[in-house]
């Protein structure tokens, strides 16, 4: 019995969704415990495409039991598309597949509709580039304590309570800070009277029974959404996303004791990309900067804009070993540095005059940081067909083990294409 928690090390989009994939073979239990639609994962399976936001992919394995933990925000009708989706290609999405918290957060229409204005309302250069899926809106009523939780639709009275006394304070913003129109409530109250018909049966206590998993010997994969960098706490604040993002939330978003964790997987891009807006310390303005964007098809996959890229960050990396207790690495993409002459890490930041190795905590410094590289050689071989470390030319395996060296953390997994074969599995994070 192993229970690991997959994180992103970076800005999100390190390529977790096919590791997860990858990990889901081993597990029984997949647990979403933070973010909401604001994330995306694309996967091919006999040739059909699907795109997941909400849903765990292990919903397309027999056997697995996908939970989507209390720490998650619902965007409801983003949720019974792909369900639908699901079944529309013969993969019925049933209760005994699927258990969604009582106390996971509804993203309400209010939220997108916020999430628009706020952004709308920020001058240039303090915009976040948020997804505009409503994701900080929600979590913001979360923490204000007047959220409405998925469990609450069960209970009529208090989801019509609830709303009603939302739609009052979301009103008058519209209104008096926005120049927007209000929203009504009938709409809203019949749009979610709907969802909740087809969501109710789905509704339970995921702690309870991810603990009766565990106790059965059950194996539990925790899959994380975005990245380090974008968490509320630990990250490049305010251009974050709302939630934690890092390891430590897998127990809080879930209810799962943190003593129960035996293995962190953190996905580490062999580059690095970022989506919106904010700081990104070795981003590259030039022709290799281009050239790893097309290479990586570096576009958002919830909201398709162009990603920026830049080379590799160990600072980055080393934060995030160190915030979320990382016990190996996957790291992703490879293939994509394949024909750069010349490689660079950044190994630490100069900023007025001090030279730093962990990203600092002041915004407006984060913005003047100036990393400091180390080079090395890249190779010129196409490296997909690679099915062991040994396959890889001698400079690739240079430069994982100079990543390993760096971070002081094994790599676990090597990626080297999009394909699930193309993939090293050096050592299983299930197997103590
Ligand atoms: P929000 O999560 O929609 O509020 O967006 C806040 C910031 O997080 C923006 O810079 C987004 O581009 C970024 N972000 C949110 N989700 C993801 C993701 O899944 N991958 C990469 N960036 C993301």
């Amino acid at each position: 019995m192993a229970n690991v928690v997959i994180i992103g090390t970076q800005w999100g989009d390190e390529g977790k969704g096919k590791i997860v994939d990858l990990l889901t073979q081993y597990a029984d239990c997949i647990v979403r415990f933070q973010g909401g639609n604001n994330a995306g994962h694309t996967l091919v399976v006999d040739g059909k495409q699907f795109i997941f936001h909400l849903i765990p992919s292990g919903i397309l394995y027999e056997k697995k039991k996908c939970y989507i933990g209390n720490g998650v925000v619902i965007d409801p009708a983003v949720l019974i598309g792909e369900m639908q989706k699901l079944e529309a290609n013969g993969l019925p999405v049933t209760p005994e597949r699927l258990m969604l918290s009582a106390n996971a957060h509804l993203i309400m229409p209010y939220h997108k509709l916020l999430d628009g204005c706020s952004e709308a309302a920020l001058k240039a250069g303090k915009k976040i580039g948020t997804t505009g899926r409503g994701i900080g809106p929600c979590y913001g009523d979360k923490i204000l304590r007047c959220g409405i939780k998925l469990g609450d639709l069960l209970d009529d009275a208090l989801f019509r309570e609830k709303l009603q006394a939302n739609i009052e304070e979301k009103n008058f913003l519209f209104t008096k800070k926005f120049g927007a129109d209000p929203v009504a409530f009938d709409a809203i109250y019949s749009e979610f009277q709907k969802h909740l018909e087809l969501l109710a049966p789905y509704i339970g206590n995921v702690s309870v029974e991810l603990d009766r998993a565990r106790k059965g010997g059950r194996h539990i994969l925790f899959e994380g959404a975005q990245g380090t960098q974008l968490d509320i706490d630990h990250g490049t604040y305010p251009f974050v996303t709302s939630s934690n993002t890092v390891a430590g939330n897998a127990c809080i978003g879930s209810g799962f004791g943190p003593a129960h964790i035996d293995a962190v997987v953190g996905i580490l891009k062999a580059y690095t990309t970022r989506v919106g807006e904010g700081p990104f310390p070795s981003e590259l303005f030039d022709a290799t900067g281009d050239a790893l964007q097309q290479k990586g098809g570096e576009f958002g996959a919830t909201t398709g804009r162009k990603r920026r890229c830049g080379w590799l960050d160990a600072v980055v990396a080393n934060d995030a070993v160190r915030l979320n207790g990382v016990t190996g690495f996957a790291i992703t993409k490879l293939d994509v540095l394949s024909g750069q002459p010349t490689l660079k890490i950044a190994t630490a930041y100069e900023e007025g005059g001090e030279r730093l190795t962990a990203m600092p905590c002041n915004i407006r410094r984060t913005e003047r940081l100036k990393p400091i590289y180390e080079e090395m050689p890249g190779w010129s071989e196409e490296i997909r067909h690679a099915k062991t470390p040994d396959d890889l030319p001698a400079k690739a395996r240079d430069y994982v083990k100079r990543i390993e060296e760096i971070t002081e953390t094994p790599a676990m997994i090597l990626s080297v294409g999009p394909g699930r074969e193309e993939t090293m599995l050096i050592k299983n994070p299930f197997e103590k």
